[in-house]
């Protein structure tokens, strides 16, 4: 290493020591660390300015940091040492999944579907989405807003340090640009001053083609016109991603492929809720349109995943709904070997998957969908940042990225979806 006199060996802010176990999930290998995670044993990190500088292990993070005066060291003055006290750290934990602002809850669909009623029974019947979307209209942005906050602070405090969000539950302009405003504010990195403690990076996707309103039930195509002419052009740089329910009860793969082909005239990436409730051609169209994850999938087939597989899509499974509309759980085995980018994420949403919690969704992708600990531990780390098409600044870490760390008070990470119930995650760091 060379050195350069009253300048320390490496520029950093910010050293965590005493880390038990620091797993990576480094996408290339990493000196001293091990397995498909790459964990090191007895681990620092150093950080500057929120970009990882150094890791390593703990016993040669010391002279690191140190001014080298020739015969005489010592410690740079400025920087801050965090001690993990033995903790066991991972990536921040990606939600890459989620319908996190709307008011009221569904708690009666929920009760009557144990007696037999489906989904898409109370969809076509107009609830379900349509029952949030009333009361998200009739909320005020104050009321939404402190709904959304305080479900992220459930998620921060469950290890997820990144959350993408949709609308949805507006389906109209004035409602769905009052959710995308509501959804920028949330964003602890480019957002609001009030937030800033939140520690939360927020990703919004605009899904206005969630559900056909009640006000276009017998004109869909004026629906999906006002989707394309007024709402797309309008909150460009508002969202990042366009989603669309691709389903029977939802939009068609004509209209989806209409409003996704002009959300990506616009500059929108895309995001499709496909394949969820039957074969609906949506993981096709995603295939097609270069989409950068398709979700649900527990329909596709094996010609659409291989489309998808070509097509670079990542393939984001939500075992969330599985466990709350008690469908099969979609094999991720199945997905794993077929070449596929495997994310997984709550979804969370009042009707299919209330749980903010992505160690819960860690668990069922182990016990019921055929993962092992570190392909859940990737899906819900490197894929989900995959799935926003973040891999190159968080979701693993290595020198060059994000500092944005979920701290586990754990003795080893493989209690990690053994132990289950309870809030293994004693707090996140997200340096900035
Ligand atoms: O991802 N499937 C469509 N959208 C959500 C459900 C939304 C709702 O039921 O409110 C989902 O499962
Ligand atoms: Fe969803």
């Amino acid at each position: 290493m060379t050195s350069n006199p009253s300048q320390p060996l490496i520029q950093a802010n910010t050293v965590i020591r005493n880390i038990r176990q620091l797993v990576t999930v480094a996408q290339q290998p990493i000196p001293g660390a091990n397995g498909p995670l790459q964990v090191i044993s007895d681990a620092a990190l150093a950080a500057h300015d929120g970009v990882i500088a150094w890791i390593g292990p703990d016993n040669d993070a010391e002279p690191m940091f140190q001014h080298d005066k020739g015969d005489a060291t010592e410690r740079a003055d400025d920087i801050v040492i965090v001690d993990a006290q033995g903790a066991v750290i991972t990536p921040g934990l990606v939600d890459s999944h989620t319908h996190l602002v709307f008011a009221g809850d569904r708690a009666e669909e929920f009760h009557l579907r144990r007696t037999g009623v489906s989904y898409g029974e109370l969809l076509a019947q107009g609830r379900g989405i349509l029952t949030t979307m009333n009361a998200t209209r009739g909320a005020d942005t104050e009321m939404l807003m402190g709904l959304a906050q305080a479900r992220l602070d459930i998620m921060r405090t469950f290890g997820t340090t990144t959350v993408e969000v949709k609308t949805g539950y507006g389906l109209d302009k004035i409602t769905e640009e009052t959710c995308l405003r509501i959804i920028n504010n949330l964003n602890a990195f480019e957002g609001s001053s009030i937030h800033k403690h939140s520690q939360i990076r927020v990703v919004p996707t605009f899904l206005g083609a969630h559900a056909i309103p009640p006000e276009y039930q017998d004109r869909r195509s004026a629906y999906v016109d006002l989707i394309v002419e007024e709402m797309l052009p309008s909150f460009v740089g508002l969202a990042r991603f366009c989603d669309v329910f691709c389903e029977r009860e939802a939009f068609t793969q004509e209209e989806s492929r209409r409003i996704l082909t002009h959300a990506k005239e616009l500059g929108y990436q895309l995001k499709i809720h496909a394949d969820q409730l039957s074969p609906s051609g949506g993981a096709m169209l995603a295939a097609e349109l270069g989409a950068t994850s398709a979700d649900h999938l527990d329909y596709a087939s094996d010609a659409d995943l291989d489309a998808m597989r070509e097509a670079g899509v990542v393939a984001t499974l939500l075992p969330g709904c599985s466990y709350t509309l008690r469908s099969p759980y979609p094999s991720a085995r199945r997905f794993i070997d077929r070449g596929l980018h495997v994310a997984v994420a709550t979804d969370f949403n009042p009707g299919t998957s209330y749980c903010e919690n992505m160690q819960m969704i860690l668990g069922l992708a182990m016990s019921s969908m055929g993962m092992t600990l570190e392909e859940a531990l990737t899906a819900a780390t490197i894929n989900g940042a995959r799935a926003l098409a973040l891999q190159d600044q968080i979701g693993s870490l290595e020198v060059g990225k994000r500092c944005e760390l979920a701290f586990w008070s754990i003795s080893d990470y493989h209690e990690i979806g053994y132990h289950f119930g309870v809030n293994l995650v004693q707090s996140v760091l997200v340096k900035r």
